[in-house]
Formats: structure tokens, C-alpha cells, sequence
């Protein structure tokens, strides 16, 4: 202890920070690994700067009270193993992951992923677009606190009343409101993004307009997509199941701990670490590997994160709360179209 606290002392409080920060990743992932095989920790890839992506408030993703659960009728066959992408790839979101960068807006990033895969494939493929995650994030004054954090059911509910315009990743400046924050502290594609800065981002401006810096750019009004109804998918997977092979990808909601920041690839459970927070994602599907049951989920940490971009969690035991918290909507494809 001795000898590092000498060697701590001698350098400047960036190394420092930067190789304490090593020495208890080393720490954690060797104890992760050595503990259980269900999944691999590794050194995070968004470890320069700030390792950690903000999250939300715990009581952002509280589990759902029975009473506001609908009674939906549960499919009497559920196959063992689905991904929605082997039916919907002509869905140009349905197998992207995008980059909610130094903001907590994972609410809203994963209801946009969400929303966009419901509307492709309720519209047989005809609306193949991506829901701006910007224009929920900036403009719905309901769904909580933009960048600290929001809550997903209310996202929903603004599409069904507001509509959301479309719009891509930052690097795309994709359709009307891209995201408007840059990625930030990785590597992506061979592109080198500056680190995240040291204030977190603030909550962008909602404009009533198209902001993105393409020339082509549709007018506000026009381009809203709007939901039909928005709500509480039930807790128990068979209804979670049944949800998404009816409709598509489902909003889930769930408590991070610090193990999952390590991540790499395998089926997650939580096995060591403080709970830090509420995070939201986009549930894709599930299957079996070795005998253990997993649901399929994107994340919103860019493609440098987990297994490209996704993960896989324990089915079944309401791990972290995943299946506590799930919610979903039906486009309205008379509105506007
Ligand atoms: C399943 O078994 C294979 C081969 O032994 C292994 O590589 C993989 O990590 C296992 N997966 C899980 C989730 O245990
Ligand atoms: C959906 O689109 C596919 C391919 O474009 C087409 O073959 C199919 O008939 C369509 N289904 C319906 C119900 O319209």
C-alpha cells in the first residue's frame, strides 16, 4: 500500500485517477470471471475520460402496479428462441444501436429505437424510419428531467399525443432532428470521438423545426409519426413474449450495477458491485445458450459496447428488474401518412 500510495503521490491527478481507475477495473473483472461462467467482464472500450455512461434515477424505472396492467392474452405458443431481426431486416432500425453519449437519455433513445421498429413493421415495411430520440428528448416536459433522466411510459404517451418527427445518430444527420450530441470517449468505425467533456451534457433546446444540417429536410409538421396508445406490458415473460411477437421490440427498464459497466459478452446477471441507477433498452428477443435462458437487448453505448452494441440478461428471474418495468404502444397509421 505503501509503495503505491508513493507512486500515486508523484504523479499528476489525471494518471492518477486514470491508473487507479485500471487497477480497480483489473480488480473487478478478475473477480467477475472467477466467480461465474454465465458471462465475460472485460476492460471497458468507453474507458477513456469517463468509463461510465449517466443513467437515470432508480425511481425512473419503478416496477409496474398491477392495477395498470391491461389483461392481454398471452399466445399459447411461444417459440424457445426469437429475434425479431430474421423477420423484420428489411427494417432499417431494427438492427441499429445508437449513442445516447453524455447524456441520460437512455428514456428516450430506447423508446425512439422502439417506436421506429413498431411503426416499420405495423406499416408492413412502408414507414422504414428512425423515430428522433432528440425531438422526445428535448421537447416532452412531461417525461421527466432530458439528460437526468426520464420516464418511459410518458414517452409513449407523448408520441400518442404529440407525434415525433424523424430523425438518426448524430454522425448520420439522418431525417429532420438528429441527435444533436456527438459521440464522445471511443473509438467508432476508426473515428476517434474527443473525450466526454468534464460538465455533462446539457438537455437540448426543443425547437419546432428540423435541425438537421442535411440540405434535404422535411417540414416539422409533415414529418410527425404519431402513436395510437402507449402502455404497461405485463411482468410475467410469457406476456412479455407475447408483446413483442405480436407487435415488435418492447421498452424495458432495469437497475444497473457496476458489474454491468464490464460487460463483454455472455448472459448477464448481477454478481458483484452497487447498484448505481435505471437504465432503459430495447428488448429484441430471446433464446436459450446451455441451458440458460436470456433476453436479447440492444443498449444505446454505440457498437463498441457488449456483444456489438447488445446484450444478452437471465430470462425469467426478473433480473435487476427487467421484466418489472416493461412498456410498449401501437402506432396510428391513419394519422399523417
Ligand atoms: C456455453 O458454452 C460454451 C462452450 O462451452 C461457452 O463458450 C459459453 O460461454 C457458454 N455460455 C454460457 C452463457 O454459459
Ligand atoms: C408485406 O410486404 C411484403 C414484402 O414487401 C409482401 O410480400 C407482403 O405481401 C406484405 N404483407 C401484407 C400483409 O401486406
Amino acid at each position: 500500500m505503501k509503495c503505491l500510495l508513493l507512486f500515486f503521490a508523484c504523479c499528476s491527478t489525471t494518471v492518477l485517477a486514470s491508473n487507479l481507475h485500471q487497477l480497480l477495473d483489473f480488480h473487478e473483472i478478475s473477480h467477475i470471471n472467477s466467480i461465474q461462467n454465465s458471462w465475460t467482464a472485460g476492460p471497458s472500450k468507453l474507458a477513456f475520460g469517463k468509463f461510465q455512461r449517466r443513467l437515470m434515477r432508480s425511481e425512473h424505472v419503478k416496477p409496474h402496479k398491477s392495477k395498470d396492467i391491461l389483461d392481454r392474452k398471452v399466445l399459447e405458443t411461444i417459440p424457445e428462441s426469437y429475434d425479431v431481426r430474421d423477420y423484420w431486416s428489411q427494417c432499417i432500425s431494427i438492427d441499429n444501436i445508437r449513442d445516447q453519449s453524455d447524456c441520460g437519455s437512455c428514456w428516450a433513445v430506447a423508446a425512439a429505437e422502439t417506436i421506429s421498429d413498431r411503426l416499420c413493421i405495423a406499416s408492413n415495411g412502408s414507414i422504414n424510419t428512425f423515430v428522433s430520440a432528440e425531438d422526445l428528448l428535448s421537447c416532452c416536459t412531461s417525461c421527466g428531467d432530458g439528460c437526468d433522466g426520464g420516464y418511459p411510459l410518458q414517452a409513449w404517451r407523448y408520441w400518442v399525443k404529440q407525434g415525433l418527427v424523424s430523425g438518426g445518430s448524430y454522425e448520420s444527420q439522418y431525417g429532420c432532428k438528429p441527435y444533436s450530441i456527438a459521440p464522445c470517449g471511443q473509438t467508432v468505425n476508426g473515428v476517434t470521438w474527443p473525450k466526454c467533456p468534464a460538465q455533462e451534457e446539457a438537455t437540448p433546446e426543443c425547437v419546432s423545426h428540423c435541425t438537421s444540417k442535411n440540405p434535404y429536410s422535411s417540414a416539422y409538421e409533415k414529418d410527425k409519426h404519431y402513436g395510437l396508445s402507449a402502455y404497461p406490458v405485463g411482468r410475467k415473460e410469457a406476456q412479455i413474449q407475447s408483446e413483442i411477437l405480436q407487435h415488435g421490440p418492447v421498452e424495458a427498464g432495469f437497475l444497473v450495477y457496476s458489474d454491468f459497466y464490464r460487460y463483454k459478452s455472455g448472459i448477464y446477471t448481477h454478481v458483484s458491485g452497487q447498484e448505481l441507477g435505471g437504465h432503459a433498452v430495447k428488448v429484441l428477443g430471446w433464446g436459450v445458450e446451455n441451458g440458460t435462458k436470456y433476453w436479447l437487448v440492444a443498449n444505446s453505448w454505440n457498437i463498441n459496447w457488449g456483444e456489438k452494441g447488445y446484450f444478452r440478461i437471465l430470462r425469467g428471474r426478473n433480473e435487476c428488474g427487467i421484466e418489472s418495468a416493461v412498456v410498449a404502444g401501437i402506432p396510428d397509421l391513419t394519422r399523417n401518412y
